[in-house]
């Protein structure tokens, strides 16, 4: 069985993690923009200010995904670029970048995977109530609107939302990310039911603008794996149950809306008194078909309380490793929805460095890698409907609060002088590439 003809192999990135160019062209601050303004939010005191400077080196980047035979290419828009008020008048400029970025991918057959929200938000829209400002939804679609007007000619996939459990969940439960708020259940229902409302909005808008389009959502995926007393069936509802007060790290929370047409049962009526109101109509608009559904998986989870040996490996960024992460991942999520899967992120984090060869060795990646995907393919023979790979990152970034430190990319960047080195591991995944998957 293993992976279709057509899988789409790829790498992703998103907008603030790697463009830089702050406040070229017409482009407003995001949240995140004024969040690394407040000292201590980020771990190093860095920015986004310049970042890789991917925004005056696209073509550079994309001449280098091809060299690297990347079938696919997963990146986000920067809202604040495309409406720098975040409603009202639109910057040609800033949807002129996204264009060129299209075509110098479509020159190479690289197909274009577009997220329009991958967290940075136009802070002109966070000083109006944000996530929280039930308008948000109008919002967001005007912008979806004006993105896919200009794209939807060339781009056939649209991701609404990036891990909405981390943006709400860091941004506005925990405060550790951008806008940095500590909100209460009451208010972070509520700034999930418009997230809801904003993608069913988007679905709406890019099924008419681009009706040939795919669409889906992302989600951060932590899929429980069995082990010792809990088997398949236990690791499964355990992974979907949801309740408070951290529903909105739970997929059911998000999915279980847009597949089956209602929220997860267990928390509404653990909610009662402080469920914002949701209509029929809002349920129709959330629960549009999509397409297929993106997961992000670094890291799996076990029965509850059970420790994992000392010397377990664990990456740059403290993540224990799970060589059947990606395996229970898709299991678990075609179970439930059905639905065919992209991975859209996935990778590790090293201390990788330029070697007095001048080149960037990291075998620890290219094992990391190799049993993930073996692990992929597992749930790929099982009959899960997988389409894609997307490999976090296609280079080293921003990695929001951790700053530049922890590396994810394939494409090492020396951020003194923005020289880019591909990786041993980028080589490695070449082949991968090429035999699609068959050598694993
Ligand atoms: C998920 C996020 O979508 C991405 O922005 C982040 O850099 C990676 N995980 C790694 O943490």
């Amino acid at each position: 069985m293993s992976f279709r003809k057509d899988f789409m192999w790829g790498a992703a990135t998103a907008s603030f993690q790697i463009e830089g160019a702050w406040n070229e062209d017409g482009k407003s601050p995001s949240i995140w923009d004024v969040f690394c303004e407040e000292p201590g939010r980020i771990e190093d005191g860095s920015d986004g200010k310049v970042a890789c400077d991917h925004y005056h080196r696209y073509k550079e980047d994309v001449k280098l995904m091809a060299d690297l035979g990347l079938k696919a290419y997963r990146f986000s828009i920067a809202w604040p670029r495309v409406i720098p008020e975040g409603t009202g008048k639109v910057n040609e400029k800033g949807l002129e970048f996204y264009s060129n970025l299209v075509d110098e991918l479509l020159k190479y057959n690289i197909t274009p995977f577009v997220t329009l929200y991958h967290w940075d938000l136009p802070y002109s829209l966070q000083i109006k109530g944000g996530w929280l400002n039930p308008e948000i939804s109008d919002w967001f679609e005007e912008y979806t609107r004006a993105v896919v007007a200009k794209l939807g000619d060339r781009v056939k996939h649209f991701i609404t939302f990036n891990e909405p459990s981390v943006f709400l969940g860091c941004g506005n439960l925990f405060g550790v990310h951008a806008p940095g708020m500590k909100c209460g259940s009451r208010d972070l229902l509520l700034a999930g039911h418009n997230v809801h409302i904003a993608h069913g909005k988007a679905v709406r808008a890019i099924r008419e603008l681009a009706p040939d389009a795919q669409v889906g959502i992302t989600l951060a995926t932590m899929p429980r794996i069995p082990n010792g007393d809990m088997d398949e069936k236990a690791a499964y509802d355990i992974y979907f149950s949801c309740h408070k007060p951290f529903f909105v790290w739970s997929d059911a929370y998000w999915a279980d809306p847009i597949v089956f047409g209602h929220y997860p049962e267990d928390l509404v009526n653990e909610c009662k008194d402080i469920f914002p109101k949701v209509t029929d109509e809002d349920m129709k608009l959330i629960s549009q078909k999509i397409d297929f559904i993106g997961q992000n998986i670094y890291q799996g989870k076990y029965e509850e309380g059970y420790e994992r040996p000392r010397g377990t490996p664990h990456t740059e960024i403290g993540w224990d490793t799970f060589d059947s992460a990606l395996e229970w991942g898709v299991k678990h999520f075609y179970k439930r929805w059905k639905l065919p899967i992209y991975i859209t992120e996935n990778g590790l984090s090293c201390h990788d460095w330029e070697s007095l060869d001048g080149k960037v060795h990291d075998p620890n990646r290219i094992d990391f890698l190799h049993r993930y995907l073996r692990g992929l393919k597992t749930a790929a023979d099982a009959s899960c409907d997988i389409r894609g790979y997307f490999q976090w990152s296609f280079m080293d970034n921003f990695e929001w609060a951790k700053g530049y430190n922890p590396r994810f990319g394939m494409v090492f960047c020396d951020y003194n002088t923005l020289k880019r080195i591909p990786k041993d591991s980028a080589y490695w995944y070449k082949e991968v590439i090429e035999s699609n998957g068959e050598n694993l």
